[in-house]
């Protein structure tokens, strides 16, 4: 079944406070021009990074299934989709769906995935399937030779490094594993050096940093980077790895649970509920705005010294939970200090870990653009004007009942 894009207007005339991201000037080296398949090109990073690709003149096909834990259960294409993009509704993992969605196009963006964290560890056989099975149909496509793709890009994550880098005053750099559950349920929530237990410092978290994934989902994304870099490798096609720090933006799915926490504190603070915020708030991640995102993935399709290549994309930036929190609750207008402090953990969560940006700096020159401030202010303004389901309790409940909070 082919769609075409819903007939709404390209944009319903709110108001924004982040200027669409720029088209990047004077790409370095040969750009691969024709038709650009998206997978996952309905959902949020998917759905802003069809929008710059047509503004940068490309014809955009979108592959998306068009998951209703992501969309909602009414049926059809999200209504921000613009009516150029030509939709494949179809599964990443039938070899049909893929040989139609590739037909005719020369540069493959990978982002559909599964992508709740603390779902995967209970849907282990889903994710694995989606997200690894799903980049095994679509390489083996490419692979076929029957295809016209002549450039691949794919988007990893920042989970795959398990915990960040940190610096400890006796043993210097360290990368430790989790944090050992003895430790958390004592509440002891900072990270230890792993050598000599001396409390450590967060520092940027460079590409070469060991991965130690620690979620299905986390495992996942990492086979998402390597199989694809390997198979561009082996067959010749340039391919980047995009390793996403925390993205946050527009159209983030804000009543699906098993997001990522910006969309989940807004849409408690939405339904007037207190954002539930793990171990004590003070664990922090780097968000970057998904305009970045797009237009650093666009930078590295322009780009090519970023075959073979993985990047960090993030705003170099460390902002604690309890920030993001009561940055949101401003936004909205809402109590800035209500909030359920849980004190516990999430079994595979990590204490902080934010983006070492010198490489894409250097190689794509990128640079995140968007301040916090304004990035919230521009996702709280469109927050406002969204309904959203809460189903954030049942979510915490489904892991509680797993033993997967502790
Ligand atoms: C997130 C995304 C992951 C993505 C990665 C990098 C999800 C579920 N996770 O992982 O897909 O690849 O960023 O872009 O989409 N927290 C609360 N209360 C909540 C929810 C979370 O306190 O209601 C805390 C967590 O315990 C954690 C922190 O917020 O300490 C961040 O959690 P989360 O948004 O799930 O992000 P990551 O695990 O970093």
């Amino acid at each position: 079944m082919r769609i075409l894009g819903s007939a709404r207007p390209l944009d319903c005339g709110r108001t924004r406070m982040v200027d669409e991201p720029q088209i990047p000037q004077q790409p370095k080296g040969t750009i691969v021009a024709g038709r650009v398949l998206v997978t996952g090109g309905a959902g949020f990073i998917g759905s802003h990074m069809t929008d710059l690709l047509m503004r940068s003149g490309y014809e955009v096909r979108a592959l998306d299934n068009l998951d209703p834990q992501v969309h909602g259960e009414k049926a059809g294409p999200p209504d921000y989709l613009k009516d150029e993009v030509e939709l494949v509704v179809g599964d990443v993992r039938s070899t049909e769906d893929v040989r139609r969605a590739l037909d005719g196009c020369r540069m493959l963006v990978h982002f559909a995935a599964a992508v709740g964290v603390g779902q995967s560890m209970y849907r282990i056989e889903h994710y694995t399937s989606v997200n690894s099975l799903g980049a095994a149909v679509l390489l083996e496509a490419v692979a076929s030779g029957k295809t016209d793709v002549e450039r691949m890009l794919v988007a990893s994550s920042m989970s795959i490094y398990g915990e960040g880098l940190y610096e400890c005053p006796s043993c210097g750099r360290v990368t430790p594993r989790l944090r050992p559950t003895e430790q958390l349920e004592s509440r002891e929530w900072e990270v230890r050096c792993p050598h000599c237990s001396r409390s450590c410092s967060p520092l940027p978290v460079p590409e070469d940093k060991p991965l130690y994934p620690t979620s299905v989902y986390a495992i996942n994304k990492r086979d998402h980077e390597e199989m694809f870099i390997a198979v561009g490798d082996a067959y010749d096609i340039p391919t980047t790895a995009m390793r996403f720090f925390n993205v946050y933006g527009e159209r983030q799915a804000l009543s699906n649970p098993y997001t990522g926490v910006g969309a989940i504190f807004a849409s408690r603070l939405l339904n007037d509920k207190p954002p539930v915020i793990f171990e004590d708030g003070e664990q922090s991640r780097d968000f970057v705005h998904v305009s970045d995102i797009t237009r650093a993935c666009l930078l590295a399709l322009h780009n090519e010294e970023a075959a073979g290549r993985v990047f960090n994309v993030g705003t170099g930036k460390r902002t604690t939970i309890m920030q993001i929190a009561r940055a949101i609750a401003r936004e909205l207008g809402k109590p800035e200090d209500d909030f359920i402090i849980k004190n516990q953990f999430r079994a595979g969560d990590i204490r902080h870990c934010f983006a070492d940006v010198t490489l894409a700096r250097d190689l794509l020159g990128f640079e995140a653009e968007v301040g916090f401030d304004d990035g919230v202010g521009e996702l709280c303004n469109w927050v406002a004007d969204q309904t959203a389901e809460d189903l954030v309790e049942k979510a915490v409940s489904e892991l509680d009942d797993r033993g997967l909070t502790r």
